[in-house]
């Protein structure tokens, strides 16, 4: 038995807003195993981002537990969840977030970086991953020389040089056209066949029901 790479148990954020709180995540428990597929679906404004954040230790739940890896993150300072979210977790956003003046190989690079990896293995991880999501030929271009869909791959494998058992993909197709968000997520299909737990949110229907789980939230809560 492998332990769950993520647990989540009754957690829940409030987001403080000029004296307002606002109750984005009010109470949701969830596991992901190793080598799961879950989608999250949902309205706009239902808690997904948040769910996702906090998922990928980008943020702290204002209460409930969250175990990452099996550590809890309420006992980690800062430098202990950056850490634990390098080994752990690739994380990849509807609008990409890729260093614009920075060439494909050298964004795919970067976590590698900060985990201490010399140059030239951090160049050869950084190839091999853009040949894995069928880059190789864009190794030397910077993102406003790419398309869109190129510049989703290249933020897949940024997520996966550090090879994690968890992605976390929040709406990764949300900027791409029909046919190229398809072969994005035939991309992530077939990360997850390798072994990587994929946690998707998407507004397609069709594509949640190609998950092995899918969850649906409201108003902060899992309501299916
Ligand atoms: N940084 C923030 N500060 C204040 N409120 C926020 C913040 N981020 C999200 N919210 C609010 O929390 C709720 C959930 O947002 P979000 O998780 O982004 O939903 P979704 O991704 O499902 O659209 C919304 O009401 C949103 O306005
Ligand atoms: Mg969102």
């Amino acid at each position: 038995m492998t332990a769950p790479a993520i647990v989540a148990t009754g957690i829940s954020r409030t987001y403080e807003l000029d004296g307002v709180s606002v109750p984005a995540l009010r109470g949701v428990s969830l596991t992901i195993e190793p080598a799961d597929y879950v989608a999250i679906v949902g309205t706009s404004g239902s808690g997904k981002s948040t769910l996702m954040h906090l998922l990928g230790g980008l943020d702290r739940p204002s209460g409930g537990t969250l175990l990452i890896g099996g550590r809890d993150v309420s006992t980690l300072n800062p430098a202990e969840m950056a850490k634990l979210r390098n080994e752990t977790i690739g994380f990849v956003f509807q609008s990409f977030h890729l260093l614009s003046r920075t060439t494909a190989r050298d964004n795919v690079a970067l976590p590698l970086v900060y985990r201490g990896a010399g140059r030239r293995e951090r160049r050869e991880r950084a190839t091999a991953m853009l040949e894995r999501v069928g880059l190789a030929h864009r190794l030397d271009h910077r993102p406003n020389q790419m398309s869109g869909g190129e510049q989703q791959r290249v933020a897949i494998a940024r997520a996966l040089v550090t090879d994690p058992s968890v992605l976390l993909a929040d709406e990764p197709t949300g900027n791409l056209d029909s046919a190229t968000g398809q072969s994005v997520l035939a991309l992530l299909e077939s990360l997850n066949d390798d072994g990587v737990a994929v946690v998707l949110v998407t507004h397609d229907r069709e594509v949640a029901a190609r998950a092995q789980r899918q969850i649906v939230m409201k108003d902060g809560v899992i309501v299916q």
